[in-house]
């Protein structure tokens, strides 16, 4: 690349695509982070990079052979530019809010054109179906899996060592965020529907084969040199409309017994982020908890401004939950009054409230403590995290 080419990428690199700062109007809904409505500090985080499922895919499905897509209307209506991006929201989704807390541009789906334009922005590899193990996800169609977004980010990272040299790059990936939303679908799209081998296992066999794989994934990260994580808990995926729909329940009841499962992955994932930190010097992958807050809403949505919490917006059958979103005709008069976009995925204000938790919230769930020790762990938040001034180990 000529000088002249890299000043220019660099420029561009610095303006970031959207500025998000104070409050915004999104088609009645009023955006309003509390942390958004001060001048910023700025955070020692120059980008983002994202790995995960359908939660956090903002777009890299739209190239791929697979059922798992939302680039089509009514997806993305209540998204700042209105356009079905391929986010499974109505708006944004909880990675983009956090994004926005960290006052960086949107991280481009990697597996698109803008991804290759602005390779400074950080990074998005989240995939619509995929989670830890390999197969998860297969019976919807293409995905990039838990290990092919850990290659694509190593990918980047050649990348950004040939361009910014290793200096530069190494500070840029050990002061970035890494963010981790996966999990969810090793249960939804593999272990209760027996998909796969590893579905024939027990519960708590399931549970460690996934923590152990996981555990695997981010030491490969940190090797990579990255040092900075937000690892999400799997949220209460029992309580999202198609099981509602499937157990055809008539309270409304959430499926407990899928929460339980999550549940236990979630406890395990807690103490294995404490022993790893512990083992891996200078490493900060936090632990983040969704569960607990989504819970609190789908239990008392008028808390929250929500007039439900168990029926999807956009869906068929009972609770919208036997479906998936599929037309503009399926949304529901209201938008902003439901907790659920769709039969799994919490809309665009309910992910603005678990963002807002998951960067500065603190609950009985973020501490932990080890299998030896009664001591009490406490993870960082991501506003902690953001503050966090590292030295370079
Ligand atoms: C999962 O896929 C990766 C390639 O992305 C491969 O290296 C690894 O061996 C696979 N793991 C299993 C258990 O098949
Ligand atoms: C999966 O297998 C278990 C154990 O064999 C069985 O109880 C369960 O009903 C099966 N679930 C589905 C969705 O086929
Ligand atoms: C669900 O329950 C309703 C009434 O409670 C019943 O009419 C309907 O047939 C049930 N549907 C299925 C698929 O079991
Ligand atoms: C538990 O915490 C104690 C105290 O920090 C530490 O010495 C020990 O190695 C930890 N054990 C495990 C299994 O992480």
């Amino acid at each position: 690349m000529s000088q002249l080419s890299l000043v220019l990428v660099l420029t561009l690199a610095l303006i970031p695509s959207q500025w998000s700062w104070g409050i915004r109007k999104i088609d009645g809904i009023y955006a309003q982070p509390s942390e958004m409505n001060y001048a910023p500090p700025r955070w020692n985080v120059p980008a983002m990079y994202i790995f995960g499922d359908s939660t956090a895919d903002s777009g890299n499905n739209n190239e791929l052979r697979t059922i798992a897509r939302a680039n089509f209307p009514p997806y993305g209506r209540d998204f700042d530019s209105r356009h079905a991006s391929g986010r499974f929201s109505n708006g944004k989704m909880t990675s983009d809010w956090i994004n926005d807390l960290l006052r960086l541009p949107l991280a481009p789906p990697y597996l698109s054109r803008e991804s290759r334009m602005f390779p400074f922005q950080g990074a998005n590899f989240a995939s619509a179906g995929a989670g830890i193990l390999n197969n998860t996800g297969n019976v919807l169609g293409e995905k990039i899996s838990g290990w092919q977004q850990i290659e694509l980010f190593l990918e980047r990272r050649n990348g950004l060592i040939a361009t910014m040299g290793v200096d530069a790059a190494s500070k840029h990936l050990r002061d970035s965020i890494l963010y981790f939303a996966t999990g969810g679908n090793d249960y939804i799209h593999n272990w209760i529907t027996n998909d796969t081998d590893a579905a024939l296992l027990p519960n708590n066999e399931f549970n460690t084969l996934l923590l152990t794989t996981f555990e695997n994934q981010l030491q490969v990260l940190y090797y990579a040199g990255a040092r900075k994580a937000a690892v999400l808990g799997i949220g209460p995926v029992g309580c999202a409309p198609h099981f509602l729909w499937q157990t055809n329940t008539t309270t409304g009841d959430c499926l407990e017994s899928v929460n339980e499962y999550v549940s236990e992955f979630n406890d395990g994932l807690r103490e294995m982020l404490v022993r790893f930190n512990q083992q891996n010097r200078g490493a900060h992958f936090e632990y983040r908890d969704c569960f607990d807050v989504i819970y609190r809403m789908v239990k008392f949505p008028f808390n929250y401004g929500f007039s439900n919490g168990n029926t999807a917006c956009c869906g068929v059958g009972n609770y919208g939950g036997g479906d998936r979103c599929l037309s503009p005709m399926m949304v529901c008069d209201n938008p902003p009054l439901n907790f659920w976009w769709d039969e799994y995925h919490p809309s665009h204000l309910a992910n603005n409230f678990v963002a807002r938790q998951l960067w500065s919230g603190v609950d009985p769930s973020t501490t932990t403590r080890n299998s030896t020790s009664t001591a009490l762990y406490s993870f960082l938040t991501i506003q902690q995290l953001a503050a966090l001034q590292l030295t370079g180990d």
